[in-house]
């Protein structure tokens, strides 16, 4: 993934427990990279590898790291970096929703080398949406979920959600209810 990805870790970390912390966890992690370039592509087992060191450092299941890294994706790093890219999505959480399927097509003017989540929608009424998500990467469902309840604060329209179990076999695969 883009080095932006593995910063944006980073500064989760960092700005809740140190820099001290980061560099605890990048050995545990086994990553000898002193920093990460934000338009530059890794390989994604750095960030799965820092992910689950992250965990085991601080004891938190790697689905909760995951989960608050989603919100923090987009509460912090796209925030602030890509504010307008971000409200362009949308100007509410239904349209940004509903949008969401192209909305990465845009990022890779960006970043050319993405390799981006695909997503559908489905079942669109008044406050809830079907969500349906494929991945190339295994084990990112959690991300996802932390990216849709990021998604539901910046809107101050916070969501709730259900998974719809036809996706639940796949490690690559989810459709979420979302609600708000
Ligand atoms: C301005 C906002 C955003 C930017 C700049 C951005 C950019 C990126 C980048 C650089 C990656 C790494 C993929 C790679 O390097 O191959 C990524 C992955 C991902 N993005 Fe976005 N993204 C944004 C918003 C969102 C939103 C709103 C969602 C969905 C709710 C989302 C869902 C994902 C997912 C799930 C992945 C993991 C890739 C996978 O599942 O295979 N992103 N994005």
């Amino acid at each position: 993934m883009y080095g932006i990805v593995n910063k944006s870790l980073e500064e989760l970390v960092t700005e809740n427990f140190g820099e001290e912390k980061w560099e605890i966890i990048k050995q545990k992690s086994g990553i000898n990279i002193d920093f990460f370039i934000s338009s530059e592509p890794y390989n994604d087992d750095i960030t799965f590898k820092l992910a689950v060191a992250v965990s085991e450092e601080m004891g938190i299941p790697l689905s909760d790291v995951l989960f608050t890294f989603g919100e923090w994706w987009i509460l912090r790093t796209t925030k602030e970096k890509y504010g307008n890219l971000l409200k362009s999505g949308g100007n509410n959480l239904k349209e940004f929703l509903v949008n969401l399927p192209q909305f990465h097509s845009h990022i890779m003017m960006l970043y050319p080398k993405l390799t981006p989540p695909e997503f559908k929608v489905s079942h669109i009424e008044e406050r809830s949406i079907y969500i349906h998500y494929v991945s190339k990467r295994d084990g990112l469902k959690e991300f996802v979920r932390g990216l849709l309840s990021g998604l539901g604060k910046l809107y101050e329209s916070p969501v709730e959600m259900t998974d719809i179990p036809e996706a639940e076999l796949h490690q690559n695969k989810a459709i979420f209810k979302v609600t708000w």
